[in-house]
């Protein structure tokens, strides 16, 4: 089996900011009791694109990025975000370092006491300084983006869970952070609630220039909106690349993985074999200017 090799990069290289990529993760490990979870993690996630982390399930990729924002500490290696080393961050610059991040979780993690509204103006509350008014703007934008009128009285209980994953999209979006991290985003949606999702991720990058990582399992979803797709399994990077070159990658295990899906040549075999659908980047770059 082949893996992904980074650039190979000086103290001095990772602790400066880079122009092109956002994180980078180095030789990073993680372990919880006697399941080694993260065996040597490299990866770099490239700023103001859509970066898709897939596996399988299990492989990890909750725990990998819940480093990206000190939620999980490495046991070895590290991570740097904008040149800074994230396990070197004390407390008190953890706080302000994690203002950068916006989290839409794997489950909604809403709060059930509070309505939708509270949820989603509970950030800009607790972090910035703008009006009553300017709250009730943007957070109507925001949930209006996302198709949920008529919401905002409701509390989380009341709502369908595809409304619920809206509503903490929503709500990781009111700060406007520089990095946006889905974890499975349109998990458990219907094909027409995925798409809304998935225009949802592409717009806000675009529009906000934000860099976004998607943890997702939807294959179709995949290439719909990645610009960069990476591959994590048995606990290091298997292929890390733009899409056309995870499309027709070498390695037969991602491309195995990527394939089963139907939505490129599946069954066609081997790597590289030509699965007939060059239009899909031209598609996508289509879907997003409009
Ligand atoms: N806080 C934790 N304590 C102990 N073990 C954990 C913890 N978080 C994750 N794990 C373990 O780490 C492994 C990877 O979990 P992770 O949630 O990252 O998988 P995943 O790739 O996100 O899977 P899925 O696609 O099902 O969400 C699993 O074996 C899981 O049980
Ligand atoms: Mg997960």
């Amino acid at each position: 089996m082949t893996y992904y090799v980074p650039p190979t990069l000086s103290e001095a290289e990772l602790t400066q900011r880079d122009e092109r990529w956002a994180i980078r993760v180095r030789g990073l490990h993680k372990t919880f009791g006697d399941n080694h979870v993260l065996r040597g993690v490299n990866l770099d996630i490239e700023r103001g694109q859509v970066n898709v982390i897939i596996g399988a399930s299990g492989a990890g990729k909750s725990v990998l990025v819940k480093h990206f924002m000190l939620l999980l500490r490495g046991d070895s290696g590290g991570v740097w975000v904008d040149g800074t080393n994230v396990f070197t961050l004390d407390p008190k610059e953890l706080a302000s370092f994690r203002r950068k991040f916006g989290m839409v979780f794997q489950f909604a993690a809403l709060f059930d006491s509070l309505s939708v509204f509270d949820n989603c103006a509970f950030p800009l509350r607790e972090h910035s300084k703008k009006s009553k008014k300017e709250i009730e703007e943007i957070v109507g934008d925001r949930l209006a983006a996302l198709g949920l009128h008529g919401t905002q009285l409701k509390f989380p209980g009341e709502l369908s869970g595809g409304m619920r994953k809206r509503v903490g999209l929503a709500r990781a979006l009111v700060l406007q952070p520089e990095i946006l991290i889905y974890d499975e985003p349109t998990t458990g949606l219907d094909p027409l609630a995925t798409e809304n999702v998935d225009d949802m991720i592409m717009t806000t990058a675009d529009r906000y220039h934000v860099t976004s990582v998607v943890i997702s399992h939807d294959m179709a979803s995949v290439f719909r909106i990645a610009d960069r797709i990476s591959m994590i399994h048995e606990g290091v990077i298997l292929e890390s690349g733009k899409v056309d070159e995870v499309r027709h990658t070498s390695n037969e295990y991602v491309h195995r993985f990527i394939s089963t899906s139907g939505v490129i040549g599946a069954g066609r075999g081997m790597a590289g074999a030509d699965d007939g659908d060059d239009a899909d980047e031209t598609t996508r770059r289509e879907m997003r200017i409009s």
